[in-house]
């Protein structure tokens, strides 16, 4: 599927449901079961490229790894029993996998080699790969090692006490699993809280693991105990849905079994402050709080969206884009730099697209400014390959008067293989032509 046209609903957007797992928490629980021991389960596992790229790395690893669609079962024999690949660790399009492997493979004693896509070798490394260097892991890579490929050869790993410019639960997370191996302690400061998966499921596997304010701690030398994982569904995927109840008018949408831990839920936050009629009910909290969130069709006012909250919500600043243009007033996104290297440069392309579509929106160094009231209309919009871009691009449709069509709509595939099959089956009369 390169293309895609699709049109706009007839009637408003009404049921039912469940969105696919979370990403961040799908990578994961692989990651951290082919590292423990024994065997770890994993239920509601997300089978988007993303995480089967996350997957193929550990069985070129030699990790014995069985995935049926949500469910996966993996046997693993600690950080000992991987191996030397014969073959290049390929991403794909995650930025997740390859910072999170640099940690896994900071103390293998042998010879890794990293690459992914087009886009993955735009994106930089350096935020992991010099505090890693720091740890006395081995790294080369193109231009000092901040873009791949990448090689790595791990050993001999020393903690540190690592104060992070940028707050990137990718970066934390990689000098944690880093840390793990390491001889001593690690401690990683964040200027503001990034998501925490990390520190919630390595508990979840036995480890300990002590969080201070925006300071994580964990001793060296701990080894993972395998475990069975139940992963909520994905706050980050239902983003979109939320903001199609808002905007579509006669929408009432029930997102079943969402996960809603609060290091991610700054879109339920924005809106809220918007004045959408959204309603959060806790279902479970376990090693993740999960809950039921139902929306309905609101009149949307313009906000300010920026500071702490921005990591809590840096994957929705498209779709929250696509909100704004339908509030009244204007909306300013700032403190978002981080979105410039994303797997496009999210300012750029969001601007670009919603442009293309009637919106009146600027592009700032740091975020956006989105003139609410838009009327959209119909054109011929790209995803860039960026997933997030597609999803929004295809919500906004819903909206606009006639065609729109979406270049490289495939592109959803990486974090929702299910997302146009459920569209059509919630929005009537939207036509699909590839
Ligand atoms: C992720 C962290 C975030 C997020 C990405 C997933 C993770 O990136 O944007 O989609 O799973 O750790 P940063 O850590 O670079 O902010």
């Amino acid at each position: 599927m390169e293309k895609l046209v699709l049109t706009s609903t007839r009637t408003g957007l009404n049921g039912t449901i469940t969105v696919p797992g979370d990403k961040s928490i799908s990578h994961r629980a692989v990651m951290f079961g082919s590292i423990a021991k024994g065997k770890t389960t994993v239920q509601g596992f997300l089978p988007g490229e993303d995480c089967l790229s996350t997957i193929d790395c550990f069985r070129k690893l030699g990790v014995k790894i069985t995935q049926k669609e949500s469910f996966v079962e993996i046997e693993g024999d600690g950080l000992e029993g991987l191996i030397e690949p014969t073959d290049i660790l390929n991403v794909g399009n995650s930025g997740t996998t390859i910072r999170l492997m640099f940690g896994v493979l900071a103390n293998t004693p042998f010879h890794s080699c990293l690459i992914g896509d087009d886009s993955i070798a735009k994106r930089p490394m350096k935020r992991v790969t010099e505090p890693l260097r720091e740890m006395g892991v081995a790294i080369e890579g193109r231009q000092g090692g901040n873009y791949t490929p990448v090689s790595i050869r791990g050993g001999n790993v020393i903690g540190i006490h690592y104060t992070s410019p940028v707050a990137s639960a990718q970066v934390k997370s990689a000098i944690l699993l880093a840390g793990l191996q390491a001889e001593g302690e690690t401690i990683v400061t964040e200027p503001a809280k990034s998501r925490d998966h990390t520190e919630r499921m390595l508990r979840a596997f036995g480890v300990d693991v002590e969080v201070e304010g925006l300071t994580v701690t964990l001793k060296g030398k701990q080894s993972l105990r395998a475990t069975d994982i139940v992963v909520p569904g994905d706050i980050s995927s239902a983003a979109f849905w939320l903001v199609a109840g808002a905007v579509v008018p006669n929408s009432r949408l029930v997102l079943e079994g969402v996960g809603v831990n609060p290091t991610r839920t700054g879109i339920i936050d924005v809106l809220e402050q918007m004045g959408a009629n959204i309603h959060v009910e806790m279902e479970d909290e376990e090693v993740e709080p999960i809950a039921t969130i139902t929306i309905e069709t609101s009149s949307l006012r313009g906000i300010e969206i920026g500071g702490d909250i921005i990591p809590r919500l840096i994957d929705e600043i498209p779709i929250i884009a696509l909100a704004a243009s339908q509030a009244e007033g204007v909306t300013i996104i700032k403190d978002a730099k981080e979105l410039r290297v994303k797997e496009t440069d999210r300012i750029q392309t969001v601007v670009d697209e919603l442009t293309k579509l009637g919106v009146h929106i600027e592009a700032t160094e740091d975020g956006m400014k989105i003139y609410g009231g838009s009327s959209l209309s119909g054109n011929t919009v790209n995803s860039y390959g960026d997933h997030r871009i597609g999803m929004m691009l295809a919500i906004a449709s819903l909206l606009a008067k006639g065609e729109t069509t979406i270049e490289q709509a495939h592109s959803v595939a990486v974090s929702y293989p299910n997302f146009f099959e459920q569209l059509k089956e919630l929005a009537e009369g939207v036509k699909e032509n590839e």
